[in-house]
Formats: structure tokens, sequence, C-alpha cells
């Protein structure tokens, strides 16, 4: 669908050059945890789109983070695209979720934590320290730890660079064999993306087992068991 909202507020994010936008009347978006947006304020400036990725708050409300455009101010018009690609897909029997962020990015996977809570899964974070507040029906591990969830888990999600997840799943091969598919594995994977799919530039390209994906036309999130990780790792 393609959508102008009004951009109601903009505040940092945790990660430099990063913000949260709140959208004027934002509840007629389908918005889904990890499915992208696309986005442009002033299409004679803007050549190339934005991305934008869902995020909550810890009272449920939702807001897209992104790094935009310094030109871009409340109160301007703001056309969306999307939504591209493919989110979470969380099972609805899942009762034990795990949330890796292999960064400060944790807000990518709030609006999944919040979802299986919904549920009644229980919800395990595992990642760095976050100056955003977790709720309290969320049990936090760092990610040196992930021993003490991977077996317990039901269904795992990871967010991170290309090369951040590529260097995690390698370090776990062990434990990834294709006997340990039994629990779903999707993950997120965040990047430049410049052109949007609009020049098909191959920048957010992704290396998965048959053939390499793009971000920004198939993403963000992929099959944690269809990526090639020996092609990823740096
Ligand atoms: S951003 Fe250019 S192909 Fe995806």
């Amino acid at each position: 669908m393609r959508a102008n909202f009004i951009l109601d507020q903009i505040f940092a994010a945790p990660i430099e050059g990063e913000v949260f936008l709140r959208l004027a009347g934002s509840e007629r978006l389908p918005l889904t945890a990890g499915q992208l947006w696309l986005g442009v304020s002033d299409p004679l400036s803007e050549l190339l789109p934005t991305a934008l990725y869902p995020a909550m708050d810890e009272e449920g409300q939702w807001y897209l983070a992104g790094s935009i455009p310094s030109e871009w101010q409340p109160g301007d018009r703001l056309n969306l695209r999307g939504p591209v690609g493919r989110g979470f897909t969380l099972p609805r029997t899942s009762r034990r979720v795990a949330c890796v962020s292999l960064d400060e990015r944790m807000y990518y996977l709030s609006p999944l934590m919040r979802q299986a809570f919904l549920q009644a899964a229980e919800v395990v974070y595992c990642g760095p320290p976050t100056p955003i507040r977790l709720p309290p029906w969320v049990e936090m591990f760092t990610l040196d730890q992930w021993q003490e969830w991977w077996e317990w888990a039901e269904y795992i999600a990871v967010q991170g660079s290309l090369l951040a997840v590529g260097t995690f799943f390698n370090r776990l091969a062990e434990k990834f064999l294709p006997d340990s598919r039994r629990v779903p594995i999707e993950v997120l994977i965040h990047s430049q993306i410049p052109c949007g799919g609009m020049a098909e530039c191959g920048v957010c390209a992704v290396p998965t087992r048959r053939k390499w994906l793009l971000i920004c036309r198939n993403g963000a999130v992929f099959d944690g068991y269809q990526l090639d990780w020996s092609v990823i790792e740096g």
C-alpha cells in the first residue's frame, strides 16, 4: 500500500543517527514485527526512499525506527510504501520465545516480544544492555548466556547486521545442525537500503543456500535455516 501520514514526533533512538517516528493516524498502517516500510517526505529532493522498521514502546504503542534525512521535521508529510517483503512469523503455538539482539537495536524486536506475550508465551531477551526499559515479563540474558535458553526455546528470533548474524551463527554451528530444525529460527537483517529496490544496487543482498536475496524486496526477516552462514562470516 501507499499512504500519506503526518510526522507527529521525532525523537532520538539509542543508536546514534537513528530516530523513532510517531505518525498521526498510524493505527491505519498494517504494521507487523520486522516488516520493512519505505518512506519519502519530499519527492522533489529525495530521489530514494528511507527504510523504516516497526518498533514498539513499553505500552504497546507502535512507532517506526530508522536513519532519516536531516530535513525531516515534525509536521512534515510522509509518503509510506509497504509493507515490503517478510516480517517475523511467530507460530501461534509457541510458548517459549527467545529474542536475540546482536546490537542495541533491540527495539526492532519489541513488537515481536509483545506479540509473544499476548499469546501467553514466556519471553527471553538475549543481548547487550539496553537503555530502553524492557517489560517486566521479559527475562534478560547476556549474549554469552545463550546456552541457558537455546534448548528451552520453541522459537528464536535474531536481529543484527549481516556480519553480526553470520558471526553469531557460525559460532553456534554445532547447535545449528539439521536435527535442531524443530525450532523455527528467524533472522531480521538490517543494512543500508540505499535504493529501496528502485535501482537494483545490490547493497542489501543476503546470501541464502540457493541464491542471493534482497532485504528491500524479500526481507528484512529471513528463515535462519535458509541463510548461508559460511558466506556471511567476516
Ligand atoms: S537497497 Fe538497492 S537493491 Fe536493495
